[in-house]
């Protein structure tokens, strides 16, 4: 199991390379497969300006330096907290901002691997764009030109579905709701280090469980975590409303839900 998903890991960048229809490019976006078989996804933007190529004579070329540069260092960067990192590098019109978070539950050094692995197919897939960001199973990594510490930033938003689907989803419903509403008010009363909660509640008469997590970018404060929730759980319906999990990736805030635990 594990190894199977460190193989569509490494594997996927390559399928998407190799495959013309994807990545999707719509105007001057551009989005990864998001699946839940894949561990990770990615989208970037030229935050409302022109695609700005690798070119070194121009600031496209600068910016992406800095980009690599801030990036790069991240796995590295001897800071206090091991599973939040915010940093600028550059000068205007060329600073980039990045932030790399990890799920709360995960260990530093899986920390430091997962920002380790993400970093290189972001740089590969947005690097030329002004703004990305990569949703890995265990963190996620983003970047802008515009500054995004303590910004609520709703979209890109990326809902992905398991693929089962659950006969009984009212009774899932039930069960998640509640769930889903003590773990944001856990999350949102985090300090400023981690703004995460994980729990698990009984589904109704079959008596399965449903494991979840829900999670702000730290930098946020407390109102703007809980905004950021309450948008995710209301996108609950749509996404995985009859199947027995998913996740609701955002910018700020991601949530997650499984009839497993992971
Ligand atoms: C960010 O990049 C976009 C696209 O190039 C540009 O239109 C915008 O002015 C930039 N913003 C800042 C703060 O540099
Ligand atoms: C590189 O950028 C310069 C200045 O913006 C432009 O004149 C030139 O055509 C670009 N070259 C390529 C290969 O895009
Ligand atoms: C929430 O986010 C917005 C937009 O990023 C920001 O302007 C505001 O200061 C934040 N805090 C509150 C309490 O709304
Ligand atoms: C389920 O949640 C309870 C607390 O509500 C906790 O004690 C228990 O360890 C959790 N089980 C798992 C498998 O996470
Ligand atoms: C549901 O789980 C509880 C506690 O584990 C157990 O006491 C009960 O018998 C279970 N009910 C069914 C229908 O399996």
């Amino acid at each position: 199991m594990a190894s199977s998903r460190l193989l569509s890991f490494f594997i996927l960048p390559i399928l998407l390379v190799l495959d013309p229809l994807a990545p999707t490019i719509v105007g001057h976006h551009t989005r990864g497969a998001c699946t839940d078989k894949a561990d990770y996804c990615w989208s970037c933007d030229d935050n409302g300006g022109m695609p700005t190529f690798n070119n070194a004579s121009n600031n496209g070329g600068i910016y992406r330096e800095n980009l690599n540069t801030l990036l790069s260092s991240f796995p590295s960067d001897p800071k206090i907290n091991p599973i939040f990192y915010s940093s600028s590098l550059g000068q205007a019109p060329d600073t980039v901002n990045a932030i790399a978070v990890c799920r709360g539950d995960v260990a530093p050094e899986d920390c430091r691997t997962c920002f380790k692995n993400s970093v290189p197919i972001l740089l590969q897939y947005c690097a030329d764009q002004k703004k990305g960001i990569i949703w890995a199973e265990r963190c996620t990594v983003r970047y802008s030109n515009i500054s995004i510490l303590g910004v609520l930033e709703y979209d890109p938003l990326q809902n992905v579905p398991s693929q089962r689907d659950v006969p009984n989803a009212e009774q899932y419903k039930q069960a998640r709701d509640p769930l889903f509403e003590k773990l944001s008010e856990e999350a949102a009363a985090g300090d400023s280090d981690l703004k995460f909660a994980a729990g698990n509640a009984s589904v109704p008469v079959t008596n399965e469980t449903i494991y979840a997590t829900v999670q702000c970018s730290p930098d946020l404060d407390k109102q703007n975590c809980s905004d950021c929730l309450k948008k995710s759980i209301s996108e609950i319906p749509g996404c995985c409303g009859t199947v027995g999990g998913g996740r609701v990736l955002r910018p700020s805030c991601y949530l997650r839900f499984e009839s497993n635990p992971f």
